[in-house]
């Protein structure tokens, strides 16, 4: 082999150690968080809604003992998530007082209970929109540069992992339930396109603000929340089928959106995490994961209560949480969100 043909392919064998070696230093730094209840670690607490939970029996099972603003009694996805990454075991709302930059460095949330991508699911309960939760995370970026310069800040944004869960309320919150309201404007087809068009759009943003590993969940499966068997008075208080089809052919639409992105947007790393399956699977078969119970939540007569409702029928709530597929009548255990936290990080491997 001749001398410079030789030199030409050591070089290329370098830059590709050089290269592997970049790719399995990929830690993660830091896991940002935008959605809605299922990842608000406790935003809501300073909002004036009643989108709020910061009292018994919220929290019992986290760690203290504490109501946090999370609508669980325990830890949510995103604390999990961080946990396995070596990082902090909570993660801090951004809107809460006791934490600065300092601590939102390593992670952070801006997430917003009762909130979705449409602006008018926001307007229901006096949440924080989707667009907003954006401007909170481009004065984190500005605050974060501030406090660490900027070399080392965008080194930590585009390193971090982005976790965003939201969309359930556009639908059980709003399109269902309010009359007059986008039910009158869009058949849920329509609704459906309308809700993707600005996800994509949330996406494309993040991807232009530096943005660049997303670990990104669909809807839930919204017709066996307890709340909507409750009113499902036709099939006897079985799962709303009609409302589990939305969010399948729904999430079925999110997930050709993330293909797609992934091929247009280069470096872009976009994950669709499907969390409708396995819960689903935890809800047709509660005992094989240690359920004895999936119909009901724990909290009051687990049929209808959520947030103030909750502690208002404190006396009747369950002894025993980890026997319930969900906490109150919208939302998961601490122990359902494990399970589905471990499978999301048996799907995201890539981000390790
Ligand atoms: C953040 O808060 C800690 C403890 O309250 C304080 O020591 C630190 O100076 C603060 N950092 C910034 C950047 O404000
Ligand atoms: C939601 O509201 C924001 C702020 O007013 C606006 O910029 C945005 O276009 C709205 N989104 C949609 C889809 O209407």
């Amino acid at each position: 082999m001749e001398m410079e043909t030789m030199h030409i392919l050591l070089l290329f064998i370098i830059q590709i150690l050089v290269q592997g070696s970049k790719t399995g230093a990929n830690k993660v730094p830091a896991i940002i968080v935008f959605g809605d209840s299922s990842v608000d670690t406790g935003n809501n607490n300073y909002l004036p809604t009643i989108a709020k939970c910061n009292f018994e029996p919220y929290g019992r099972d986290f760690p203290g003992g504490t109501p946090t603003g999370r609508f669980c009694n325990g830890r949510l996805p995103p604390d999990f998530l961080s946990e396995s990454f070596g990082l902090k075991p909570t993660i801090p709302a951004y809107l809460d007082p006791m934490y600065n930059i300092s601590d939102f460095a390593s992670g952070v949330c801006f997430a917003s209970a009762a909130t979705g991508y449409d602006n008018a699911t926001a307007d229901v309960l006096k949440v924080i929109p989707l667009w907003k939760e954006l401007e909170y995370y481009k004065e984190y970026q500005d605050k974060l540069k501030a406090y660490l310069g900027v070399e080392k800040a965008n080194e930590i944004l585009s390193e971090a992992l982005y976790t965003i869960s939201i969309g359930t309320n556009d639908f059980i919150e709003n399109y269902y339930t309010i009359p007059g309201g986008r039910s009158s404007q869009f058949t849920v087809e329509q609704y459906q396109d309308f809700l993707i068009g600005i996800a994509e759009d949330f996406l494309k943003q993040l991807y232009h603000l530096g943005v660049r590993k997303i670990s990104f969940t669909g809807i839930a499966p919204m017709g066996c929340l307890p709340a909507m068997r409750t009113t499902n008075f036709m099939d006897n208080h079985g799962c709303n089928e009609e409302y589990n089809n939305v969010a399948l052919q729904f999430n079925g639409k999110l997930s050709k959106v993330v293909s797609k992105l992934n091929r247009e947007l280069a470096g872009f790393k976009l994950v669709f995490a499907d969390g409708y399956s396995i819960l689903l699977e935890i809800i047709r078969n509660p005992f094989k994961f240690g359920f004895e119970v999936a119909d009901v939540g724990c909290c009051g007569t687990g049929t209808f209560e959520a947030g103030i409702l909750c502690n208002l029928e404190g006396p009747f709530t369950c002894t025993d949480a980890t026997k319930f597929v969900f906490w109150d009548s919208i939302h998961p255990t601490e122990k359902t969100y494990k399970i589905i936290s471990d499978y999301f990080l048996m799907h995201s491997k890539e981000f390790r």
